[in-house]
């Protein structure tokens, strides 16, 4: 069966949608993007992913074309023209056909293209790599410095994973300045003695909607944070690391460059706010 797929406010097989080679988001990669989960059936971090596409729009000046009203309605259909149980929902917003290349903006009032589909990941949150963690690579972090607007600008990132996976791990760590930035596609931590240390936001990092969820409820079970950078050598004489991300949730990482993480099995902590996280956004679903 095709997916059902949105565009441009029709809902049509994935084979019937179609983009104009002129769009802006294919030529010059202006386009946002979120990510947002389904378990069940139901769709978790709703408000959070839309708040921050409406911050990467405005960011980039551009008009959000939905009402978050809209958008629910958009992605309720989606999971049930699709019967999509547990995996995850696309959304892309670019700033439309300009009607040929041109590096300045098209006049305001050209529509966006919006664009959603579904990606059915059967039993999404039983990753089996979350029992036994996975390996990352750090490698220079050569992105742009608006880390903060998710834009779909992933050539760095894709890069990133290649190298990772051409080295036998699972991912790569970001390094500026000697401090890891994020992981390649996700918000990375450590944990040494009782504190959870994590980079703050800045235009340095994307702000995770599911690192916003995981620290209040870390926050709220009693455990200590600290927003700071830290170094791989740091991560590497670490208790734990894990990192998070709306598709993975929380992901223990047991080892870097080569080195074990703690014991070189996932620890408690990451264990147990793995459990918190899927317990308590489970309760948040729409
Ligand atoms: N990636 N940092 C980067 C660079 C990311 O691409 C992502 C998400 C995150 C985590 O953000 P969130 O918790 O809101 O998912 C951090 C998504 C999942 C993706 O590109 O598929």
């Amino acid at each position: 069966m095709s997916r059902i797929v949105y565009l441009n406010g029709d809902y049509m097989p994935e084979e019937e949608a179609k983009v104009s080679i002129f769009d802006r988001g294919f030529v010059m990669g202006d386009a946002v993007y979120e990510v947002t989960s389904v378990l069940g059936g139901k769709i978790l971090e709703f408000e959070g992913h839309m708040a921050r596409l409406e911050r990467s729009l405005s960011e980039l000046q551009m008009v959000c074309p939905l009402s978050r009203e809209d958008w629910l309605a958009i992605h309720h259909e989606l999971v049930t023209r699709n019967e999509l149980v547990d995996g995850m929902i696309y959304l892309q917003v670019s700033r439309g056909n300009a009607g040929d290349r041109d590096f300045h903006f098209p006049p305001a009032g050209t529509p966006p293209t919006v664009v959603l589909y579904t990606q059915s990941k059967p039993g999404l949150a039983d990753d089996p790599k979350a029992k036994v963690g996975i390996k990352v690579i750090s490698i220079p972090d050569l992105r742009w410095h608006r880390r903060d607007i998710k834009t779909v600008q992933l050539l760095y990132p894709s890069m990133a994973k290649m190298a990772a996976e051409a080295a036998g791990k699972h991912d790569a760590w970001f390094v500026e300045d000697g401090f890891v930035t994020e992981g390649s596609s996700n918000n990375v931590y450590i944990v040494k003695g009782s504190k959870i240390i994590t980079r703050q936001l800045s235009h340095d990092i994307l702000h995770g909607i599911t690192r916003a969820s995981l620290l209040k409820y870390a926050a709220e079970a009693q455990m200590e944070i600290e927003e700071r950078p830290f170094t791989i050598a740091e991560a590497q004489a670490a208790d734990e690391a894990f990192f998070t991300s709306a598709s993975a949730f929380v992901m223990p990482v047991v080892e870097v460059d080569g080195a074990a993480v703690g014991t070189g099995k996932p620890g408690p902590v990451a264990t147990r706010l793995r459990e918190i996280y899927l317990e308590e956004s489970l309760k948040r679903t729409v």
